[in-house]
């Protein structure tokens, strides 16, 4: 429950895209939030998560939303918003829409796509990344960004692709993350300008690593 266990303590939380609603069963059972809304724009995985509620007994914390995004949601609702599974053009997309979640709210988004137009458009319309985690899921490497409103640092095109060096370069599973980016830009990188660029930027990454703790060939 790596999500999960970004919310702080007490808080008022939405799980929009929800699907089985197995974060806000886990925020309520663990005790780390009282009100959970979960949400999903179908009523497929709604009906999952009903059920998963009604198993487990969560129903008197948990209300349950069919809404695309976040509309009919506000500042009222939830101080702490996660996106989880979801493409990072949707995630944009639904923070477009809510320009509310600038002010006094924590967004906990872990996308599985696009992550690079996610980070663009978060630094470029007044969202902080202020934390970046990697977790591991089924053998794949993704980061968990803590955001809130605020003004970014301008992001090199690798920090774009893998999110900024003194937030995630001290990982334990960054060695593999950038591995993975560095093969695909190695492939792609005879017949595309962009990705002979970035794999420039990796092989510096990889040589300022390696110089700063030693750790070889990453
Ligand atoms: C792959 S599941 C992820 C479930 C869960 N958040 C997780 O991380 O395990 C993505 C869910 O997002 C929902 N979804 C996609 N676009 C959405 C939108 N615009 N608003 C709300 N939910 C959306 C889908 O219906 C689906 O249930």
């Amino acid at each position: 429950m790596a999500v999960a266990e970004q919310v702080p303590a007490g808080a008022r939380v939405a799980d929009v895209g929800t699907d089985h609603a197995m974060v806000p069963v886990w925020l309520v059972q663990s005790g780390r939030a009282d009100s959970v809304l979960a949400t999903d724009i179908r009523s497929g995985p709604l009906q999952s998560a009903a059920a998963l509620v009604e198993k487990t007994g969560t129903g008197g914390h948990i209300r349950l939303m069919q809404t695309d995004g976040l509309a009919g949601i506000g500042p009222a609702d939830a101080d702490t918003i996660i996106l989880a599974g979801m493409g990072g053009e949707t995630m944009l997309a639904i923070l477009s829409a809510a320009p509310w979640t600038k002010r006094d709210t924590l967004l906990i988004l872990q996308p599985q796509s696009k992550r690079a137009a996610l980070r663009r458009w978060l630094t470029d319309n007044g969202y902080l990344i202020e934390a970046e985690r990697l977790v591991e899921d089924a053998g794949r490497v993704y980061p968990i960004m803590r955001v809130r409103g605020g003004v970014s640092p301008a992001y090199t095109a690798a920090e774009l692709r893998l999110g900024r060096l003194d937030q995630i370069g001290t990982d334990p599973l960054f060695a593999r993350y950038l591995n993975a980016a560095w093969a695909s830009a190695a492939k792609a990188a005879p017949y595309d300008g962009e990705a002979a660029a970035l794999l420039g930027e990796y092989d510096e990454i990889k040589r300022r690593l390696d110089h700063a703790d030693g750790r070889g060939d990453i």
